[in-house]
């Protein structure tokens, strides 16, 4: 059993809270305070229940060294700013330094630790330095979903520092939309997947077969699909590593009749020729350009799926939706869904970027569950166990 945030007394107990707060960061300032604002309840909940909070994060890939560019003190701020109340901010978070201000804490304060990934030792789960973070701490709390399908110290191995320990309200939510409301799903559920990279979605693909009523396939990662289907698709991006698994795919959908690839695509020399660009149908893509986007009949054939649906998981965009010559398909695609969710769909959105997307044509706000996560939730909707959920038994 995981226990959830309410179950504890926290009155006078110093949490220590593992958020991800790996969020993008330019000239020293946050520009997408999504990841923040999603742990507000649990902050919020922690400090009225008159706790002490110590919260620590991982940012970007430093490699076990201190790197300026991704110190979390621009993250702090954002969450003071948030919060509207001061922040502590420790420069190493696990310095005696820093141990003495959490012990200095009162309740209903803060301290935020710097980058956890300043210390290989984080990455590689040493259990020295899992021991160093829990003494921050008389409570885990965990709410860093999008880092929950790794086993670093922060999240596993400092979780068999506690007893008391558990997840906290983001974590709550997206286990409820990726998992809980998942295993009995509002049908015909349709299964929407994009992006480049087909490496990452061949297990969720192949574990929704038997799942999903449906599952349209766009973006870059189609291309390998439809190379795998014998498809001549020109310069589009295909991964030859994944076309024998590509090819296992489409075998097992062909009875099942419920895989779903592009009829027709938008196409370039470049992407920074995009302003020259054609329509063909798939099978006429002209071998010295690359498919970008899809065309209008998948997206009129796609919006039609969507329509008929009642739950709908989307991860990736369609095409290459950052230029205005190729956003078309993941923008109507989006639409639709909004316009469907506002009639009673469940619309569960996971990924960076399909969430940027939303965000570029103002469509965040329509869905059912926008989650925090990327390769944590394709891991969770592909039926694998979160580590660090599981750390958090007991
Ligand atoms: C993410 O943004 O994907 C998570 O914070 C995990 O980061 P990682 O892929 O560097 O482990
Ligand atoms: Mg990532």
């Amino acid at each position: 059993m995981v226990k959830t945030l309410k179950t504890f007394d926290l009155k006078n107990k110093t949490v220590l809270l593992r958020v991800d707060y790996n969020v993008p960061i330019e000239n020293e300032k946050v520009v997408d305070d999504f990841r923040i604002r999603q742990t507000l309840p649990t902050i919020k909940y922690c400090l009225d229940a008159g706790a002490k909070l110590v919260i620590s994060s991982h940012l970007g890939r430093p490699n076990g060294k201190k790197d300026s560019s991704l110190s979390l003190m621009p993250v702090g701020e954002a969450l003071a700013d948030c919060l509207e109340m001061p922040i502590k901010f420790s420069s190493n978070c696990i310095s005696e330094d820093a141990h003495d201000v959490t012990l200095g804490l009162k309740p209903g304060e803060i301290h935020m630790l710097e980058n956890l990934r300043f210390y290989s030792e984080e990455i590689e789960n040493d259990n020295d330095f899992s021991a160093k973070l829990a003494k921050h701490g008389d409570i885990f709390i965990n709410d860093a979903f999008g880092t929950a399908h790794r086993s670093h110290a922060s999240n596993v191995g400092v979780a068999k520092h506690f007893s008391r320990k558990g997840i906290g309200f983001l974590i709550e939510n997206e286990l409820n939309f990726l998992s809980k409301s998942l295993s009995k799903p509002a049908r015909p559920l349709t299964l929407v997947l994009g992006g480049a990279k087909i490496d990452t979605k061949i297990n969720l693909i192949d574990h929704y077969i038997g799942i999903a009523d449906k599952i349209l396939i766009g973006g870059g990662m189609a291309f390998t699909l439809l190379k795998a289907r014998g498809i001549d698709v020109g310069e589009s991006i295909v991964d030859q590593s994944k076309i024998s698994a590509a090819s296992k795919l489409i075998n097992k959908a062909k009875s099942k009749k419920n895989l779903f690839l592009p009829k027709d695509v938008v196409c370039s020399k470049s992407i920074e020729n995009g302003l020259k660009h054609n329509t063909f149908d798939i099978t006429d893509i002209p071998s010295d350009e690359m498919a970008l986007d899809i065309g209008p009949k998948t997206i009129e054939s796609f919006s039609k799926h969507i329509l008929d649906s009642k739950t709908v998981v989307w991860n990736g965009p369609m095409g290459v939706f950052e230029s205005s010559f190729f956003e078309k398909g993941t923008k109507e695609i989006a639409s639709q869904i909004a316009s469907c969710t506002e009639k009673g769909l469940i619309s569960i959105m996971g990924g960076g970027d399909t969430a940027s997307a939303l965000r570029k044509f103002n469509l965040d706000n329509k869905m059912t569950h926008l989650s925090t996560g990327g390769g944590a939730s394709i891991e969770l909707l592909s039926g694998k166990n979160l580590p660090a959920i599981f750390a958090l038994e007991v």
